[in-house]
């Protein structure tokens, strides 16, 4: 795991966009895991500002999300493909046919994640999967407790995520109880996994997760298993990290980081 501090929300969510875009410019048929959430929506904007002013092509490129609400219809202002749609889908030239998202109104849901987890494997599995991560130290829905080998299934939202989703929803009691999401198991698959957190909300299950131990109550810490995960944060979600100037130093330092710093 490699943490990467930036000074604030917008230079953390430019700095993940970079990433995307260098691995759809090297391999335009990426196989892009993506995520939902306030988090993201600066990073999908300005993935689209790309796509606008420096042509970056999404044409050839796939995406899975990670999650989607049980019972809400793709059309429904708070569904996850709807939030895809308004943030990115609609703002690039990806082929709506190749984006994806588990569908939370199927009447066999239990069919759904078996489908779900076939079309990743037919396409060839995720290359690149950018998460944000609860206040629960979800990732995807992966509340605490769910199994680090999980795979995609049907979850129950726990109150912290219930309360955490509430504003959109307006109010807790409108805010679905269950969600379809990829498991922990699924994600760690990915060839390369990207968390961002951002904001002193985030601060201390960021700390956990990466600096704690590997537990299935934060399930984010399983990415610690990962042999190419990043994550980026920003000063207000890093505060609470005990080993933030080494961090800095590895990211001043290697090569890789070098177009990035
Ligand atoms: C959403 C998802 C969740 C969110 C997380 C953070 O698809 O998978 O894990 O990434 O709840 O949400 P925000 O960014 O709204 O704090």
């Amino acid at each position: 795991m490699e943490v990467i501090i930036q000074p604030n929300n917008d230079a953390a969510a430019a700095l993940v966009a970079r990433i995307v875009a260098h691995d759809l410019r090297s391999k335009p048929q990426l196989v892009l895991g993506l995520a939902t959430g306030k988090t993201m929506e600066c990073v999908y904007h300005q993935l689209a500002q790309m796509h606008r002013t420096e042509r970056l092509d999404f044409s050839q490129c796939r995406s899975f999300n990670l999650d989607e609400y049980v019972g809400l219809r793709p059309d429904d202002a708070n569904s996850y493909r709807h939030y895809m749609d308004q943030h990115l889908f609609n703002q690039v030239n990806i082929k709506p046919s190749n984006t994806h998202l588990p569908d939370g109104m199927a009447q066999d849901l239990d069919a759904e994640c078996r489908n779900y987890e076939a079309l990743i494997q037919k396409f060839g599995g995720v290359d690149l999967q950018l998460l944000g991560i609860g206040r629960t130290g979800h990732i995807g829905f992966n509340e605490p407790l769910s199994a680090l080998r999980s795979r995609t299934r049907v979850k129950a939202l726990t109150p912290t995520t219930i309360q955490q989703n509430a504003p959109y929803f307006g109010g807790e009691a409108k805010v679905p109880r269950r969600a379809i999401t990829m498991g922990v198991g699924t994600i760690i698959e990915a060839r390369r996994c990207i968390l961002l957190a951002t904001g002193e909300s985030k601060a201390d299950i960021v700390a956990q997760a990466v600096e704690g131990p590997i537990t299935s109550m934060v399930t984010a810490s399983a990415l610690q298993l990962h042999p190419r995960c990043t994550v980026v944060v920003d000063e207000a979600a890093a505060a609470k990290l005990r080993e933030k100037e080494y961090y800095r130093w590895i990211f001043a330092s290697e090569p890789e980081w070098e177009d990035y710093r």
